[in-house]
């Protein structure tokens, strides 16, 4: 049997040095819970990599969570499949179930980044009562303002490396060789509803089910708005100044 000392002595020292200097950097890291908010293609996906790496978070996003449960075909998947590919929000219940598990993960311990959750006020009273339990509070939102004119083009140039997540874009940020990442040399790909159609009920999803959450969170004077128009290395800027 394969004991924590026999796996540990297989594990390049280089690397074990990096994960304990990781671990003492993200040791002096104040604990953070952060909620991104934004319309499809507004930057969410982008910038929280980049948050995580920053602050030692984890990174949920129900959207990822979802899409896997498709491809998986567990009942989540199922039950998700036909909202998902009309552009519409999933029941409530079911994200709502998926995220609470989620937060048990260690690796929210020093908190977290919810990347397109809560999106209807009845999921963003479930996170408070979530957090409640827990005894801890979300510290901002960021909201990724944006004009839904730009978002047609973000979202069609699009492409997507499924394994890590990595995101590139056909015109603002493209892969050095077009369809391959640059990482790992993988063929990249376009998701199912990043098309114009599906785009507008996504948009329609977020003006009428998901603005009102901003409202929810304004009014407890949490909210920071982003310009989310701006080129990414000035998000992350505006970003790193509120944080
Ligand atoms: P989800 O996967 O969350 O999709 P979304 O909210 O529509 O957001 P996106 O991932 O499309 O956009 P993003 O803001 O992350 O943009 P990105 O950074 O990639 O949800 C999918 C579906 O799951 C929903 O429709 C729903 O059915 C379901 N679902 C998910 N959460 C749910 C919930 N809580 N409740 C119920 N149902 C739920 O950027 C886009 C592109 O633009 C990229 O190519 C990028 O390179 C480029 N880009 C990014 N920033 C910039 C910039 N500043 N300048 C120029 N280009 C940029």
């Amino acid at each position: 049997m394969e004991t924590a000392e026999n796996f540990l002595e297989d594990v390049p020292s280089q690397d074990l040095m990096t994960e304990l200097l990781r671990r003492m950097k993200c040791a002096t890291k104040p604990d953070k819970r952060l909620i991104l908010i934004g319309p499809p293609g507004s930057g969410k996906g982008t910038q929280s990599p980049i948050i995580k790496e920053e602050f030692c978070l984890c990174h949920l996003a129900p959207g990822d969570m979802l899409r896997a449960a498709v491809a998986k075909k567990t009942p989540v998947g199922l039950e998700a499949k036909k909202a998902m590919e009309k552009g519409q929000l999933v029941p409530d219940n079911l994200v709502v179930g998926m995220i609470n598990e989620a937060l048990e993960k260690p690796s929210c311990k020093k908190g977290f980044i919810l990347d397109g959750f809560p999106r209807t006020v009845v999921q963003a009273q479930k996170l408070d009562e979530m957090l409640e339990r827990k005894g801890v509070k979300v510290d901002k939102v960021l909201n990724f303002a944006i004009d839904d004119a730009i978002l047609e083009e973000r979202i069609t140039g699009r492409w997507i490396h499924p394994a890590s997540g990595r995101t590139y874009h056909s015109k603002y940020a493209p892969p050095k060789v077009p369809g391959i990442d640059d990482v790992t040399g993988e063929t990249l790909i376009q998701r199912k509803d990043d098309t114009p159609d599906v785009l507008k009920s996504r948009l329609q999803a977020f003006h009428q089910q998901t603005e009102p959450v901003i409202d929810y969170y304004r009014k407890k004077s949490i909210l920071e708005n982003l310009h989310a128009d701006k080129p990414p290395h000035e998000v992350t800027a505006e970003i790193k100044k509120v944080l």
